[in-house]
């Protein structure tokens, strides 16, 4: 959601802006701008489009010929943007980055100026002009306005404007007379790359400048850097008490990190796209996730680095997500709850303002987050943890805000994911997500087995027939779930069952890349995509497990074929949106052989849409090759309602809903192409979202 990006030093600047700018163009392709000093006449130059960054480059090819731009090759700075709108349409006149009246100062900034209405009026009062409905503007104006104050002073002028600004922002500002950067971030992620000969490149991500550096600082909230040729300078700021002392030494010294991926991983190789590139990398991706993580034969039932502090009376477990986050977390749940009797809550981040207060100091909660920037998922997480809960993050970019802000956690090592729909990050937060409940059979396993029995494992209070009113004693500590468990759903011993699960992520990589090869399979999404592409509208049911994969493949519907499509659980079906039902509906179903009583259940509420002349698409793990009756006597019908059927390898039951969701992403990767979208550039959307 907005990309910036800023270099110095000795390479063509125009051209790097360019190629940091592309690389950033997932977080934002509405508009895309430049800016940069030259250093002869000490004047800014700036240009901007609208649309994505490559519009850019060709209105700069073909319009700048001759001009200051084309003569660029002995600056040696500039900053660079790329737009997701949150304030004003997307035109090039509210493309980044912004002039001050006077043209002496430039600004770009990913975020938002939440006092800007404010501010603008009064620099209209003062006789200062806009021409943008861009909240950015004002930034550049007020600098202008404050440098009479600070003549001279360009570094006091921007302490003093981040001090009248409120709201959410990484920036970078230019001044005319000066080969110096200023940055600043407040709450949107801010980078600092620095390669050889002491070249600098600010940005969002440092995806933009892996092909120059390894090497990565990632600021902090109210961090303030200032960068020339040949100095860095980050100091803390207050804006009440202004800069405090140099800590770039310190910086370099303990908060240098190496990007955790290669640059071959940004690239498309013989892809047409990222998304279709990303849905491919996730048998390897998945393995990633377990590596180290789980024991390394099918004996094994070691779950090694994980280490998440659990609270010492643990009474439930929170996930904060948004998006597919958010489904991946409801998988979560349903696994934990299953296999560990402990009670999960999956809260919409963005919701959780209106519930935090139902939350205590015997709950762990966690962040569930590819980008580990979503603005929703850091705000929730922060409220948890400045109300002394114990947080932790299931996060894929390392060094990202929330992995820090949560302190502990997984990383999910899945690479870097460059298609704004998420696809293998959510396999890898599943994956993650079934270490975890793993880590916590185990955990609470250990726990009984020294003996050493808290209140917090203590049984339930008998529950009373009626609802039971509330125990004015029951101290709020005490744990409200069932004994720890000793055998697992199957009856299987704690320990087997671990081993089992082990076993089953361990094959789990071959079982995806068998639905990923499958002809049959490839030829029904084909069938399916042309029978899909010019409807408006689809349902996705499914039960249990089923159901959050349900939302998952109707979500990936929406956001990348452009088809309306609704996820919801197959049973309440019938309870409303049953009435939708006609011959033009569609209706994915996800039917899952693990469970028979919820097969029986599902293949009815299936029959409830065929009769109603629904078509049915079906996925499914219910194999020919499965040796019970019941699943036998269930796929039949199954296949006999379905008008396309889908199947895929059976997998342990926490495993299937990675498996499941494949065939979901290929069919809307498929459609969209049929349609002519790109999908890995959706319209309206922006991968990291940091705007709440
Ligand atoms: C959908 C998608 C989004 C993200 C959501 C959360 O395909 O990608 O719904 O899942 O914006 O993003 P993260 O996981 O980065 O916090």
């Amino acid at each position: 959601m907005c990309g910036i990006f800023a270099y110095i030093g000795g390479r063509p600047v125009l051209i790097t802006l360019i190629t940091g700018l592309k690389r950033l163009d997932y977080r934002g392709y509405d508009g895309a701008g430049v800016g940069l000093v030259n250093p002869q006449t000490k004047e800014i130059v700036i240009a901007k489009q609208a649309g994505a960054v490559s519009i850019l480059e060709q209105y700069i090819q073909a319009s700048c010929r001759g001009s200051i731009l084309d003569k660029s090759s002995d600056f040696t700075l500039g900053i660079a943007h790329t737009r997701w709108p949150t304030m004003g349409a997307p035109t090039t006149q509210n493309t980044h980055p912004f002039f001050s009246n006077d043209k002496q100062w430039c600004v770009c900034l990913n975020g938002i100026v939440e006092n800007s209405s404010k501010l603008t009026e009064q620099m209209m009062k003062e006789g200062y002009t806009f021409e943008s409905e861009n909240d950015v503007e004002v930034i550049a104006v007020l600098l202008e306005h404050l440098s009479k104050t600070y003549p001279d002073d360009p570094l006091s002028c921007f302490v003093a404007t981040l001090s009248v600004i409120e709201g959410a922002y990484a920036l970078c500002v230019l001044h005319a007379s000066e080969e110096r950067i200023y940055a600043a971030k407040l709450s949107s992620p801010l980078c600092i790359g620095i390669g050889d000969n002491e070249e600098k490149f600010l940005s969002s991500d440092p995806i933009a400048f892996r092909e120059y550096t390894e090497n990565v600082i990632h600021f902090d909230d109210n961090e303030i850097c200032i960068i020339s040729k040949d100095s860095f300078s980050v100091h803390k700021f207050r804006p009440s008490e202004g800069l405090e002392k140099d800590i770039s030494h310190e910086l370099r010294l303990h908060r240098t990190v190496k990007i955790p991926f290669s640059l071959d991983e940004l690239e498309l190789g013989n892809y047409p796209h990222y998304m279709l590139k990303e849905i491919y990398e996730q048998p390897v991706a998945v393995q990633r996730t377990y590596s180290g993580r789980i024991g390394p034969t099918h004996k094994s039932a070691n779950l090694l680095d994980i280490k998440i502090t659990l609270p010492p009376q643990l009474n439930s477990i929170v996930f904060l997500a948004c998006g597919t986050s958010y489904y991946a977390s409801q998988i979560g749940k349903y696994i934990i709850e299953r296999e560990t009797h402990i009670p999960v809550r999956c809260e919409y981040a963005s919701e959780f303002l209106t519930s935090a207060r139902l939350f205590n100091r015997q709950d762990l909660v966690i962040a569930i987050s590819q980008s580990g920037e979503t603005a929703d998922t850091r705000e929730a997480l922060l409220i948890a943890k400045r109300k002394g809960i114990e947080v932790a993050g299931l996060v894929n970019v390392v060094g990202s805000q929330i992995a820090r802000i949560a302190g502990q956690g997984m990383y999910l090592h899945c690479g870097a994911e460059i298609g704004v729909a998420s696809t293998k990050a959510f396999a890898c937060q599943v994956a993650a997500l079934i270490i975890f409940m793993l880590y916590l059979k185990k955990h609470l396993s250990s726990i009984r087995v020294s003996g050493d029995i808290t209140p917090a494992h203590t049984p339930l209070l008998e529950p009373s027939p009626s609802f039971p009113s509330p125990q004015p004693n029951q101290p709020s500590s005490s744990r409200l779930f069932d004994p720890p468990v000793t055998k697992d759903v199957n009856g299987q011993p704690l320990e087997e069952s671990i081993v089992r699960v082990c076993s089953a992520l361990r094959d789990l990589p071959v079982l995806m890349q068998h639905v990923l090869s499958n002809t049959t399979t490839m030829s029904t999404i084909d069938e399916i995509v042309a029978f899909m592409k010019d409807r408006k509208s689809a349902i996705f049911l499914g039960r249990g497990i089923g159901y959050p994969v349900a939302l998952e493949g109707a979500l990936k519907m929406k956001e990348i074929s452009y088809i309306h499509a609704e996820g919801y659980p197959a049973g309440e079906v019938k309870h409303g949106p049953i009435a939708l039902i006609d011959e033009d509906m569609p209706v994915f179903f996800i039917v899952s052989a693990s469970d028979s009583v919820v097969l029986t259940k599902i293949v009815n509420n299936m029959e409830e849409i065929s009769t109603r002349g629904g078509k049915i698409i079906t996925v499914t793990d219910c194999e020919p090759t499965n040796s019970d009756e019941k699943v036998q006597a269930q796929l039949k019908r199954v296949r006999s309602i379905s008008a396309y059927t889908i199947s895929v390898p059976c997998s342990d039951l926490c495993c299937s809903p990675i498996l499941f969701t494949i065939p979901l992403q290929l069919i809307a990767y498929r459609i969209a192409v049929e349609k002519g979208i790109n999908p890995d550039r959706p319209r309206n959307l922006a991968k990291s979202v940091t705007v709440e």
